[in-house]
């Protein structure tokens, strides 16, 4: 594999080193263009062929459906890890010894409380509110509660950071759930694992015991462990590039919330459902949402296919399908939905147009359903996926900080009015 590339523009030839990954991917670093070409740049809209950073953290070779977390493979890691040990693993690069993971957990337990005050902000919202503007609002207010901005030359400073965000973001993700059902915003509790106590914070009943479920806590636990990184999506990207204006961890967070929020993104899982959904009010017509699918002139996509990345099937997604099928049996549990989607992902598969655009079912398709057996409001999925996704997000905020990478600020080219002179109004 060459080691360098060339240029030709203008008459003239330039050379340019190339970058190669720990798993042989290949990047030709331009850092030198604009000086050596007398101001040329590049042009990639949405960046499908432009390299933001190197990084350890995630591998995903989007043609053979592999996915890795710093080198383990997300399908040991959905059935053999715990949600705590893969966040400690992506932010800080390796699985934890039992010690350390009992003290990682120790340390967010004592971080798992908000300041009251956060309750009189989330009082102001209306019901109607959707729960993603809300976490986004109420993470963002964070900063406000705990003003002191990370450190990021300190390790102590930065491991603090990191328990702390891990502590109460749950809670903003309870409370936001139980703001829309009109319950009280209520505290886990610190002698239950990190998955058992956000269960019990988002379901306890004020007036009953909460039982936990092992089928749901195993599902859920999964679930978390499936979206907690995905390399340099759109949030992910939003967090890195908010973070590399030295804004600190729970602003970077904030916005990263919000690049979730759209349906193209995470909150493709809420719309999936409500795709479903209309499909099955329409008697099932799969065929009718495939044409309109199809067809150009009608803005609806199929939700929950095509990727930017895989090409191939989403390894999550598959694991996904197989989950929610031993849910809904283990909770005996009849959802004509996942017939639907068993049908729409049948028929996808072998119609032209899908096959053609590579297009398979991604991580949101199947998630939802599972979401759904656990009692959880659809507009809540977005924010299940944005509390698995926190390590990622943390764990790539850091690796920028820690690189200390420069300011995120792409060039563009301009294609508006020439100079022209101002004429007064009165003319
Ligand atoms: C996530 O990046 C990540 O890693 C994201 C994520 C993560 O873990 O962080 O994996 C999570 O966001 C998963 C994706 C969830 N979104 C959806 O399910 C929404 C539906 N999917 C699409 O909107 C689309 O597939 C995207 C946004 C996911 C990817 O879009 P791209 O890469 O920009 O592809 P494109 O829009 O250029 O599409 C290429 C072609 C186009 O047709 P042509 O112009 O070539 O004729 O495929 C078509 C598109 O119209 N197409 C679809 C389609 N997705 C792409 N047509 C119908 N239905 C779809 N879902």
């Amino acid at each position: 594999m060459s080691n360098k590339a060339i240029l030709e523009i203008n008459g003239q030839k330039h050379e340019f080193p190339t970058v190669t990954g720990s798993e042989n991917e290949v990047a030709i670093d331009i850092t030198s263009l604009r000086a050596v070409t007398n101001g040329v740049t590049t042009i990639d809209p949405g960046f499908k062929n432009t390299g933001s950073c190197v990084s350890e953290i995630t591998f995903l070779d989007g043609e053979k459906g592999i996915l890795r977390y710093r080198g383990y493979s997300i399908e040991d890691l959905a059935e053999k890890a715990d949600f705590l040990e893969v966040a400690y693993l992506l932010i800080f690069g390796e699985l934890p010894t039992k010690e350390a993971l009992g003290k990682f957990h120790a340390d967010i337990k004592s971080e798992s409380v908000v300041d009251d005050d956060i309750r009189k902000i989330i009082d102001a919202f209306p019901k109607s509110a959707h729960p993603m503007g809300v976490l986004s609002s109420l993470t963002s207010a964070l900063t406000a509660f705990n003003p002191s901005s990370v450190n990021v030359d300190s390790q102590e400073d930065m491991y603090k950071s990191v328990v702390r965000i891990l502590g109460k973001f749950p809670v903003l993700v309870a409370w936001a759930m139980r703001k829309k059902q009109g319950l009280p915003l209520d505290y886990g509790d610190n002698t239950l694992g990190y998955v058992e106590n956000v269960l019990k914070m988002m379901f306890k009943q004020p007036n009953e015991d909460y039982v936990q479920n092992k089928i749901i806590v195993n599902a859920l636990n999964k679930l978390l462990i499936l979206h907690a990184d995905h390399e340099q999506n759109c949030s992910t990207s939003t967090v890195r590039i908010v973070g590399s204006s030295h804004a600190g961890l729970f602003a970077s967070i904030s916005a990263g919330i919000s690049a979730l929020w759209g349906p193209l993104h995470g909150g493709a899982n809420q719309a999936v459902l409500e795709m479903l959904e209309a499909i099955k009010a329409d008697g099932g017509d799969t065929k009718k949402y495939m044409a309109k699918a199809k067809d150009k002139s009608d803005p609806f996509r199929l939700m929950g296919f095509g990727h930017r990345v895989y090409k191939n099937f989403d390894p999550r997604a598959k694991i996904i399908k197989v989950t929610a099928d031993e849910v809904l049996n283990d909770l005996g549990i009849e959802d004509p939905i996942l017939d639907i989607a068993k049908g729409l992902e049948k028929e996808a598969l072998t119609d032209a147009y899908f096959v053609d655009r590579k297009l398979y079912p991604n991580v949101d398709f199947y998630s939802g359903i599972i979401y759904r057996a656990m009692g959880i409001p659809v507009e809540m999925f977005t924010v299940m996926f944005a509390l698995g996704r926190l390590p990622g997000w943390i764990g790539q905020w850091r690796e920028m900080r820690l690189r200390k990478e420069p300011i995120g600020r792409p060039r563009q080219i301009y294609t508006g009015s020439t100079q022209r002179s101002f004429e007064s109004v009165a003319k």
